[in-house]
């Protein structure tokens, strides 16, 4: 059986080398024996897909990929080039739309994770509110949700784009909404999802039932965590002064159904967490996709883990001072 290399973002600057931010992943894998290629993610976004690999050689085999996120269509392009060049990417195009992006994955998690509706759309246009308040009746109709697109959330702008108070206050939904897509704009992944807000336990210890308040996630505006599909998901270096007050999630990395990496979340890399997966593991095992994410936080209330958002493990952040080097080996084990 061949052994899987793994595909990294090549640095624009010197395009025969790693870019700065996987750099030190590219290094491990080397370390541990494997093998990596260099895609050009400029060119990959742009729809030249065929270009954007033209570093990868031909009949390379399986293939894994580590890099920056990339929107559903343009991971489907990426897929079929390399196919065309006799490669294999493990995770399929339709395999990384059901990691990454909300509706993929909500089926399979829902009761696990916060209630949720969304709104297709089209592009960077607000939707109107008939349709928001058909998707907030969805989701109950009443009590505090955040907004996010199929794939990210404005935390950084908790206020004033991603938290609602109250649902029933339409005018205010709408008002969070329209800023959302806004501040999104031609980034905006998907469509709209309104979420349940729930009150998760914090750093700082339990909540104090101020919601978006003092544990607002990042509330004081940590630096932009490269959102938008250039972004990682989960982007790091977000430890700002709002990390004392933010909820605590852990990060599991799945491999074929089972964790093969457990840490924090890449917004707060030096809490520790120790998540119980007995509820997770059948769930992510039904998604059936091979290698993905799960983002957990624990209830304020102590009543159980909860998945915040599930994610495709090609693209998710790894948390600073993590040593990756068992999840790289696993995945060219693969
Ligand atoms: N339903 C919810 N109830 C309470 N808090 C929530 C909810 N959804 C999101 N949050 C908070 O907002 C943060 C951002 O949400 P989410 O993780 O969905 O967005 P994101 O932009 O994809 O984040 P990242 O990719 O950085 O993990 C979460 O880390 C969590 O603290
Ligand atoms: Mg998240």
């Amino acid at each position: 059986m061949p052994v899987p290399a793994i595909i990294f973002p090549a640095d624009p600057l010197n395009p025969r080398r790693p870019d700065p931010h996987f750099a030190w992943e590219a290094r491990l894998l080397r370390e541990s024996g494997g093998e990596h290629h260099l895609v050009d993610h400029d060119a990959l976004l742009a729809g030249r897909a065929r270009e954007a690999v033209r570093q990868v050689p031909r009949d390379s085999g399986p293939l894994w990929y580590r890099g920056w996120m990339l929107p559903s269509a343009r991971y489907a392009g990426f897929a079929a080039a390399l196919t065309a060049r006799g490669g294999n990417l493990l995770t399929s195009a339709p395999g990384y739309a059901a990691a990454h992006e909300l509706p993929g994955w909500y089926g399979v998690f829902e009761g696990a994770t916060p209630a949720s509706a969304w709104i297709p759309s089209d592009g960077p246009v607000p939707p109107g509110p008939e349709a928001i308040a058909a998707a907030a009746a969805r989701i109950g109709g009443s009590g505090p949700a955040i907004v996010k697109d199929y794939v990210k959330s404005r935390k950084h702008e908790w206020d004033e784009a991603c938290y609602v108070p109250e649902l029933a206050d339409l005018a205010a939904v709408d008002r969070v909404v329209r800023r959302f897509v806004e501040l999104q704009g031609e980034f905006l992944a998907g469509g709209v999802v309104l979420r349940r807000y729930e009150e998760f336990e914090r750093a700082d210890g339990p909540a104090d039932g101020a919601p978006g308040g003092v544990g607002a996630p990042d509330g004081t505006g940590g630096p932009e965590d490269g959102g938008g599909p250039d972004g990682v998901e989960g982007g790091a270096e977000a430890d700002g002064p709002g990390a004392g007050g933010r909820a605590v999630e852990a990060r599991v990395w799945w491999l074929d159904g089972s964790p093969v990496l457990v840490g924090p979340h890449p917004d707060a890399p030096h809490l520790s967490v120790e998540p119980d997966l007995t509820d997770v593991r059948p769930l992510v095992r039904m998604l059936g996709c091979r290698f993905v994410t799960t983002d957990l936080a624990s209830r304020a209330d102590g009543s159980g883990w909860r998945v915040v958002e599930v994610g495709d493990g090609q693209v998710s952040e790894l948390p600073h001072g993590i040593d990756p080097s068992g999840l790289l080996t696993s995945l060219i084990a693969a």
